[in-house]
This record gives C-alpha cells, structure tokens and sequence, in this order.
C-alpha cells in the first residue's frame, strides 16, 4: 500500500539514480582531432596497446585475432598492453582527466584489470554498457599533440555487430 508521500520519494529516487552520463557521452574535453578504432563486425578485441608519457595517455592502439589497427593519438612514451584471451572481455572502465586524460582501467570478465597511466587526474569517471550482456567494441576520442583530451567508449555484443 503506497502513501503519495512514499509514490514520490521513489520517483525522486528514481530520478537521481539516473547515471548522469550516457553510453554515448566523451569523458575530457572534445577538443582536437577526432578518431575512433576500429570495430570490426563478428570480431573480438584481442589486446588493446596504450602509449603513456608523464601520466598523460598519448595514444591507444587496438588488436582484433592479432590484426593490429593503426595508433590513434601518438605512439610516444611507454606503451602498456592488456592482451585478452578468446572468452575475456572488458566489462568496465575507469579513469581520470585533467587538461589530459591521464588513467584508464580496463576491468575484464577473468576478472582482472589493467592500469594504464597513473592516478593523477582530479576528475574522475567509470563506464560500462548499457545492455548486461554488452562488451567492450572500441574507443572514439579526441587527441592534440600533448595527448588525449576525451576518451568515449563503445560497447556492443561480443561477436554481433550490433553497438550502443
Ligand atoms: C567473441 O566472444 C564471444 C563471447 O565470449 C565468443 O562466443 C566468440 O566465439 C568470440 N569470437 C571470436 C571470433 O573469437
């Protein structure tokens, strides 16, 4: 038996509990030039390559069955890789910005993680699909020659070609 009182409080909850970022939004600033890797359709991501330099992500690079894309960004700096195996996926994701973005982690389905840069940003963000079942596809951002400045990240079934 609900009270108007209690009809409403659900709704404000309701209201708040929406995450106040969506699937499609950038994290950082979209500044610069615009990229976004390659997803190919049916394929899985096999590794993602990051290039970091003074805790600023440089560039991203992916892999799917070993094929590499092109680097998005700058292959300067120290690259650090996350080499997925055929059943594991990214599920979530977390990192930080400041003028740069200067962390991402990368959580797989093993479970485990992978740092790439370090904790220095004071803005912080997480991202996970939409859809329970959906993975990690690929990245778009936006990139100047200091590094990345905005990070976005698109999710997708595992094997279909269907992305959010
Ligand atoms: C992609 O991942 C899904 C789910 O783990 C798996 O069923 C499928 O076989 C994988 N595709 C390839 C080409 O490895």
């Amino acid at each position: 038996m609900f009270q108007p009182e209690v009809m409403l409080l659900l709704v404000i909850l309701a209201v708040l509990g929406t995450p106040a970022f969506s699937a499609n939004d950038y994290h950082g600033t979209t500044t610069g030039t615009p990229f976004c890797t390659s997803m190919p359709e049916g394929k899985n991501l096999t590794a993602v390559r990051m290039y970091v330099r003074n805790s600023v992500i440089m560039g991203i690079q992916v892999e799917h069955d070993g094929n590499q894309d092109v680097v998005n960004g700058y292959a300067e700096g120290t690259p650090v890789v996350l080499t997925l195996s055929d059943d594991e996926h990214v599920l979530w994701v977390f990192g930080t910005y400041r003028t740069y973005i200067q962390q991402i982690v990368l959580y797989t389905s093993r479970p485990r993680d992978q740092y790439f840069g370090s904790l220095k940003g004071p803005n912080e963000f997480s991202d996970y699909p939409q859809n329970a079942d959906h993975v990690l596809k690929g990245f778009c951002g936006f990139y100047v020659r200091g590094g990345l400045r905005a990070i976005k990240f698109v999710w997708g079934s595992a094997s279909g070609t269907c992305t959010e």
